[in-house]
């Protein structure tokens, strides 16, 4: 006779539900309503998972770099591919902090300044979280403009970083301009045509401003990268996800905005990124 554990039927039911990694989300959840009694219970979020709510909003948290990000109810999930992003501008963030800190052993002029770093279209903020906890000396900024998504964002990054809320670059601090070594973006780029293609998790659960990136998929990356010269530092560098297809879109509009352009892309991560220089 076979006998089935709870854990049996979880996995049974999230298969059912078209679960693809059914037997990780089940330990998953099993463990989260370990973790918490006070929580719902396993019963409430099996039944969740199998309406269709996103894992992630059930456990609150989604896993980025070996990083737990807190993600809240309709702000845009981190994705996997985001860790080449992540990874790209980590690299960046280290070498520019040697760089400061070689120039200021050269000059004898005191201790080097710090490295700015800033995230835009942050949605929870984990690529600035990595990079903060990562480059404990770097400044570290983000911006969103869904209000929910700063909130989130914020309590991710608690005192390494902080986060302004408002279309781009409008509520960073005027100090700022001139001033960004490292910008990284990952703005909406779907195009909108596109978003009734999505799977459900993204299209009914995640907000619609994270995802519309307007007719062909580039129109907020452009406001970011016309908006992007003003505020970076001489030599500073901005990092932006695209898809494989829009890839020479975004190259296009990055140089017209006054960037020089590599784009760099991860068969491991299935991911596409654009670096621009400035100067
Ligand atoms: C694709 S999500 C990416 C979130 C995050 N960077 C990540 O990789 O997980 C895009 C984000 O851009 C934000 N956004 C869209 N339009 C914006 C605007 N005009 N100003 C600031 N943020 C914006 C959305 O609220 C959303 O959080």
């Amino acid at each position: 006779m076979q006998v089935m554990d709870a854990n049996d039927g979880v996995v049974q039911r999230l298969r059912a539900a078209g679960c693809v990694f059914a037997e990780q989300e089940a330990a998953l959840l099993l463990a989260a309503a370990a973790e918490d009694p006070q929580a719902a219970t396993l019963e409430e979020m099996v039944a969740e998972r199998v309406s269709g709510t996103p894992l992630e909003y059930i456990l609150g948290w989604a896993e980025f770099l070996n990083l737990r990000i807190t993600v809240s109810p309709g702000v845009f999930v981190p994705r996997q591919r985001t860790r080449y992003l992540a990874e790209l501008a980590l690299h960046r963030v280290k070498a520019q902090a040697r760089n400061v800190s070689e120039a200021a052993q050269l000059s004898q002029s005191g201790p080097a300044r710090d490295v700015v770093v800033l995230e835009m279209c942050c949605g929870t903020g984990a690529v600035a979280t990595v990079l903060a906890a990562a480059v404990p000396s770097a400044r570290v900024y983000a911006a969103d403009i869904d209000p929910a998504a700063v909130e989130c964002a914020q309590r991710n990054l608690g005192a390494r970083g902080q986060v302004y809320c408002g279309d781009l670059f409008a509520p960073l601090p005027q100090e700022l301009r001139g001033r960004v070594d490292v910008l990284v973006a990952n703005a909406p780029y779907v195009p909108t045509e596109q978003i009734a293609l999505m799977p459900p998790e993204a299209r009914l659960y995640e907000a619609r401003t994270a995802l519309d990136g307007g007719p062909d998929g580039v129109t907020v990356q452009e406001r970011v990268a016309f908006q992007a010269v003003q505020w970076l530092a001489p030599q500073g560098r901005l990092l932006m996800e695209t898809s494989r297809d829009q890839a020479p879109l975004t190259a296009e509009l990055m140089e017209r905005a006054g960037l020089r352009v590599k784009v760099k892309s991860s068969k491991k991560f299935y991911a596409t990124v654009l670096t621009g220089t400035l100067g």
